[in-house]
């Protein structure tokens, strides 16, 4: 019945209706899959009427969700939960001032803790991270030249927009590709460089090869500059003591990598692993006092609300007393995944083992046909259609957190199970982008 009432409240396909805005239609006419695929499937533009764990409920059907990137499960746990009301008790729901104005004390409790987590000279707290690319890649960039991963999330490609509009030029590099950065790097003759790229990637789930990143760009004086909002939390050192390969303390990609922040500066974000509204900038003191009278959210934009403060400081609490047994569990759950995934001769460019699985389809033309088999099985995924991701990487993408449960898994392998038989899904021996037809 609540299906009933939410499709028919579903918008029809405004991109099929021509000649009415000229900056609509040309925008909804290059969007046109994903624009088709929001306006007419369930598992797109959701309303999520109810939680239950990892369980949810749109309209009259339970899902798995395998779509959030609450990676810990702080979102549900008791003790996060329960630190919020003596937050709103003394601070009030929002405080209202930018940054600049007045910062309750509680960001000064978060940047020291968070300095001390991560092991850096200091660091400055925003609400997100498209505030920070925003803001700091033009500052960083100095309108030199932006050496850009080719795959680099749209938040990051929107920062060097940004740097570029403002002077300095973009220069793209190969993905997962050091050596080509460094190709780049010797042929250019601008003094003023910054690296920009992903940590953890968002879509393949594998984290880069830092050191050589690192180890090229420090070569080329330049400043690496590195987006790891997916490996914050999940990741961090390694060390005898580790309790799954992730490492300890989720204190993300630099201390993964066992690198410096040497000419690295790190950004990522509390809205993923810390289930909160914040992120920050790990960077040296000189310039987190530069960012302070330069980054317009610093200067202008309203803060994060109190409830985000205080899951933040509980959740630095609940990392240092059960985070690596969290991430132990996390670590289980996807193997199981990707063990299931194995054994049905399944393709994904996963080979790290961390929580982001993504699974390439054979035809891209069939993303509605296999998003609803899974709805319709109960499982609740991401589907990446284009032109989010280029036409032959069209596919859905499975996260773990550590509230899923067994049982989901094994549900989601049956599903996987039956789209294997109608031949959906890509095994790992076709060659990426050599199967999906032209559109
Ligand atoms: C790699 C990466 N960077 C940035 C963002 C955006 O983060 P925020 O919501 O904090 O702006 C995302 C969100 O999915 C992401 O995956």
């Amino acid at each position: 019945m609540q299906e009933a009432r939410r499709s028919s409240s579903k918008a029809p396909p405004a991109v099929i209706v021509r000649g009415r805005k000229p900056w609509l239609d040309r925008w909804l006419e290059s969007c046109r899959d994903l624009t088709e695929l929001t306006a007419s499937h369930p598992m797109m533009d959701a309303v999520i009427d109810e939680i239950d764990g990892r369980m949810i409920r749109v309209g009259d059907r339970w899902l798995a969700d395998f779509a959030s990137c609450n990676y810990l499960g702080f979102d549900l746990d008791r003790d996060i939960i329960d630190a919020v009301p003596a937050a709103l008790d003394a601070w009030g729901t929002h405080p209202s001032w930018s940054r600049l104005l007045g910062s309750p004390i509680l960001y000064e409790q978060i940047e020291e803790r968070l300095t001390e987590l991560l092991g850096s000279e200091d660091s400055l707290v925003l609400p997100t991270i498209t505030h920070i690319h925003m803001s700091v890649i033009p500052l960083l960039a100095a309108s030199g030249t932006i050496f850009l991963d080719q795959r680099a999330h749209k938040t990051i490609y929107d920062g060097c927009q940004a740097a570029k509009a403002r002077g300095a030029a973009v220069r793209r590099f190969r993905f997962e590709d050091p050596d080509h950065l460094d190709e780049l790097m010797a042929a250019e003759r601008d003094p003023t460089r910054l690296v920009c790229m992903d940590g953890v990637n968002s879509m393949t789930g594998n984290p880069p090869d830092l050191r050589a990143f690192a180890e090229v760009a420090r070569r080329h004086g330049a400043l690496l500059y590195v987006d790891d909002a997916h490996g914050f939390g999940v990741i961090g050192e390694r060390g005898p003591k580790e309790s799954s390969p992730y490492g300890m303390r989720g204190n993300s990609i630099v201390r993964n990598a066992g690198e410096t922040y040497d000419n690295v500066v790190l950004v990522a974000g509390f809205s993923k692993s810390f289930s909160s509204l914040l992120a920050f900038i790990a960077c040296p003191t000189e310039i987190k006092q530069m960012l302070k009278v330069g980054a317009s959210p610093y200067l202008y934009s309203g803060p994060s609300p109190v409830a985000s403060l205080a899951t933040v400081l509980a959740g630095f609490d609940v990392n240092e007393r059960r985070g690596d047994e969290l991430r132990a569990h996390l670590f289980a759950l996807t193997k199981r995944l990707l063990d299931g995934i194995d054994r049905l001769g399944i393709a994904t460019p996963n080979r790290s083992g961390l929580p982001i699985v993504e699974i390439p389809l054979r035809d891209h033309r069939r993303i509605a046909d296999v998003g609803r088999y899974l709805f319709d099985h109960g499982v609740y995924v991401t589907l990446a259609a284009y032109p989010l991701v280029p036409r032959a990487e069209v596919g859905f993408r499975m996260q773990l957190t550590a509230a899923n449960t067994e049982a989901e898994i094994d549900g989601a392998l049956d599903a996987l199970e039956g789209l294997v038989e109608q031949g959906m899904l890509r095994s790992p021996d076709d060659a990426i982008g050599t199967l999906t037809p032209a559109a």
